[in-house]
């Protein structure tokens, strides 16, 4: 396969929430990650019920020598989407096409990739909201039949074509569910949402990872590190990896409590894995908004970031560590928030007002 926009094997860099990435580095970050990614259901940690789940269906589908069907993955960036769409694959024993939303610009482009796969193959589509609604047309036939419909020929005389293809599995993964067309939803057998991973989870992610990157670290190093990863796993490697270099340049290379905690104080990540945009997100709905409740375009505003990010990257955190609330009136920041800041939250002292 000669397009540069997929790629089978490897996994690409996820393209969207690495806001602690420049450009520069997501290339060095996603070869990083490719290493310590899980390969198989039986590495993959935590998402429990998503992998019991997907173990079933997997092994269903091989004994009867079918294609899995269509699986949609959602939830916040660096969850493993993406890696799961290549667990997936690897349990399948088929190779993965992967491709992205935004990147497939014409019909031709999407035809092409379903025509190149061969039978059981995964085709993963990451953003796969972001598909133009022309490209959408063409995998509903695709997904509920495995043909596609091509038009040869223009004006009058053009006639529609109906192509078979092999059967194969569609992974489609995105941050928003919500935004996916009812049509395309549909056509997805089998939906699984990723949740944060918990303080647990982590802890034992970080100890695999640091056993692949062959760097000593103690109990209380792995807690600190999963305590900061905001439940997710890429956060996770990416602070290990940090505090790892932090250790071999300002200590002996053996990570203990005490070298994590001084590695992430350098990196300005708080107790919470909070950094300065979370704290600039809160601090903006308490001071500029008397602590909400404040539509999300008023923040993006306030806070020169982009709505998107805001909703897809930010939120999802700060609304699960209850720091925020999503209220039908707009955004309100919680008591925790201001506690966080040693402020006293309003409402609690009102009766003295
Ligand atoms: N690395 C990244 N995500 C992981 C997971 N869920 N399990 C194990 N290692 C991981």
């Amino acid at each position: 396969m000669n397009d540069p926009s997929t790629s089978s094997g490897s996994p690409r860099a996820e393209s969207s929430g690495d806001r602690l990435v420049t450009a520069g580095r997501v290339d060095d970050d996603a070869q990083y990650e490719a290493g310590l990614r899980p390969r198989t259901l039986d590495e993959y940690i935590g998402q429990d019920r998503v992998r019991d789940n997907l173990e079933v269906s997997i092994q269903a589908a091989r004994g009867r020598k079918e294609a899995l069907d269509h699986v949609l993955i959602y939830g916040p960036p660096g969850l493993g989407k993406t890696t799961l769409a290549y667990v997936i694959g690897n349990e399948l024993g088929v190779p993965v096409r992967a491709t992205a939303g935004p990147v497939i610009e014409k019909a031709g482009d999407l035809v092409a990739l379903l025509t190149n796969l061969q039978e059981h193959e995964v085709l993963f589509i990451d953003e796969v909201h972001r598909l133009a609604p022309a490209i959408e047309e063409v995998l509903y036939p695709a997904m509920e039949d495995y043909e596609v419909d091509i038009v040869i020929g223009q004006g009058p005389s053009a006639r529609s074509v109906k192509v078979p293809l092999q059967k194969f599995t569609l992974i489609g993964a995105t941050t928003r569910a919500g935004l996916l067309t009812s049509p395309l939803r549909a056509r997805f057998g089998i939906v699984h949402r990723l949740d944060f991973y918990t303080d647990r989870d982590i802890e034992e992610i970080v100890r695999r990872s640091a056993r692949i990157l062959n760097v000593a670290i103690d109990n209380d190093a792995t807690l600190e590190i999963a305590r900061r990863s905001r439940g997710t796993p890429r956060i996770a490697n990416r602070l290990l990896r940090r505090v790892r270099d932090y250790a071999q340049v300002r200590a002996d290379g053996k990570i203990n409590g005490e070298v994590a905690r001084a590695a992430m104080k350098l990196l300005e990540v708080d107790d919470h894995g909070f950094d300065e945009i979370d704290r600039k997100l809160l601090r903006t709905i308490i001071d500029k908004f008397s602590g909400g409740p404040v539509g999300v375009n008023s923040i993006a505003a306030a806070i020169n970031e982009e709505k998107d990010a805001i909703e897809d990257i930010y939120e999802p955190f700060l609304i699960q560590a209850g720091f925020l609330d999503r209220t039908p009136r707009g955004r309100v920041a919680t008591a925790r928030a201001y506690e966080y800041f040693g402020l006293s939250a309003p409402g609690r002292n009102s009766h003295l007002w």
